[in-house]
């Protein structure tokens, strides 16, 4: 039978989420339609993370509850980084998966669903021999923040981490085709645009780098506001420090992942910096925007970390004073070089680190929410509030920010910060205040 509903479930990263909403976009150009909410779909597309080992087993679990109550199931496929790591082995380990496709081959998503209605069961986890981007159709649809992947893979080879085998070797897509992208995004609905890669600064086309890119999108008109995720601490340039001082819609935010404080654990992650150099590139990015908010990714229990590398962690925390954070507990997966690694950390251990961490974290990103209590900025409406006639939208450094307000989702509005709440404000809108 040929699938007519679909649904996508996207997890893991901001790519995941795009490449999921570019595999819908396919699926519909084919005639396919999503599946209506609570209704079920005749195709389900599992678009999964393999970064670390809950997040990779969660795929086959989700597997197994697609299974319905009359024993009937949809035609699953498996998508993204576990689909890239495990190809045909996936299908073994889990007889309902009927097609497996890497995050580098989903243009042949509609062709892969038409082998299976023959009876096939195909796998391709071909890394780019011609670009999935040029067999996409263009963008129609957009909500008021909207990703774009500008780059992918990694070369950098971090020894705990999968993605340059899942994602392969750095691409840069071309400077026309994302300048196409942007417009067509901007003309069908978004006001913010979100450059993705996963070493974003790594961009280049020829003697481009991604400062030139965001000038250019500056230019565009409608769009707001610029934003790019996730880059390296090596490659943050001078143009690239200078642009975030000089281009009004590119947001006073930055994620700068550190992954340790200590400089013998960071070497054996083959980070390529130290924590001085780290700080030292803080330091310019303040000196060019000193309001930026700075958000970082941590490891904590990495193999043959001491409670000495762990507090040299501690101690970069309070330097920064992050606004936000990630922190995770190291996860060994299979082919990097830190698995078989001698001192794996006890998973206690872990435990006790992750909480200080966490608890570390979480003073200073309230610190950062309660500085930020008596300030006038503007936010982008994104979502509806549960109190009637509450908004949340974003603010400039990306807290979630209620207000009571007539504006629409999309909207920019004006308001003064009034409260800092655990993990968003709280803000009147500006006309609003002026009245009362
Ligand atoms: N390219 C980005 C992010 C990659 S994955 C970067 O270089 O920072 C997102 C985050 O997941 C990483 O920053 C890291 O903190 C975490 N991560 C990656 N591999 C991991 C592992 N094996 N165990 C625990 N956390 C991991
Ligand atoms: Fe993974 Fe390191 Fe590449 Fe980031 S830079 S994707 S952590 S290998
Ligand atoms: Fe996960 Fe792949 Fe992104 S492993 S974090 S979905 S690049």
């Amino acid at each position: 039978m040929t699938p007519r509903t679909y649904r996508i479930k996207s997890f893991g990263c901001q790519m995941n989420v795009y490449d999921g909403e570019r595999m819908g976009e396919l699926l519909n150009a084919q005639g396919m339609a999503e599946a209506a909410d609570g209704a079920d779909a005749d195709l389900v597309v599992l678009n999964t993370c393999h970064i670390r080992e809950k997040a990779a087993e969660k795929a086959y679990s989700d597997v197994g509850r697609l299974r319905r109550e009359d024993g009937s199931r949809p035609l699953i496929a498996l998508a993204g980084c576990v689909a890239q790591a495990e190809g045909a082995e996936a299908q073994r380990r889990s007889p309902m998966i009927d097609l497996v496709v890497g995050p580098q081959a989903y243009h042949r998503l509609p062709e892969m669903v038409a082998q299976v209605a023959r009876g096939g069961r195909p796998v391709d986890t071909d890394m780019p021999a011609i670009s999935k981007f040029d067999a996409m159709p263009a963008r129609r649809r957009s909500g008021p923040s909207a990703f774009l992947t500008v780059q992918e893979g990694c070369d950098k080879f971090c020894t705990y981490c999968v993605v340059p085998y899942t994602r392969g070797a750095e691409i840069s897509r071309p400077w026309d085709d994302i300048v196409t992208e942007a417009r067509a995004l901007v003309d069908a609905g978004a006001r913010e645009i979100v450059l993705l890669g996963q070493n974003v600064n790594a961009w280049a086309d020829g003697a481009r780098g991604l400062a030139d890119l965001i000038r250019a999108l500056d230019a565009i008109s409608g769009l707001e506001r610029i934003r790019y995720t996730t880059s390296h601490p090596t490659d943050m340039d001078d143009g690239l420090i200078a642009a975030h001082g000089e281009v009004a819609k590119l947001m006073p935010y930055l994620h700068l992942p550190v992954q340790s404080g200590s400089d013998r654990v960071l070497k054996a992650m083959n980070r390529s910096h130290s924590a001085e150099s780290y700080l030292a590139t803080i330091a310019r990015v303040r000196a060019a925007r000193p309001d930026i908010a700075i958000s970082g990714d941590f490891i904590v229990g990495f193999p043959g970390e001491t409670e000495a590398d762990f507090e040299d962690t501690l101690r970069i925390v309070d330097d920064v004073r992050y606004a936000s954070a990630y922190s995770f507990k190291y996860s060994p997966r299979p082919g990097t070089p830190a698995a078989s690694m001698e001192d794996q950390i006890a998973p206690e251990i872990m435990d006790d680190r992750l909480q200080r961490l966490q608890r570390r974290l979480a003073e200073h990103s309230t610190a950062f929410n309660r500085r930020c209590i008596g300030k006038d900025t503007r936010i982008l409406i994104d979502r509806v509030g549960r109190k009637p006639g509450q908004m949340i939208g974003k603010s400039p450094w990306l807290q979630s920010v209620f207000v009571e307000t007539a504006a629409p989702i999309g909207a920019m509005v004006d308001v003064h910060l009034t409260e800092a709440l655990p993990n968003s404000l709280g803000g009147v809108a500006l006309a609003q205040a002026a009245a009362a």
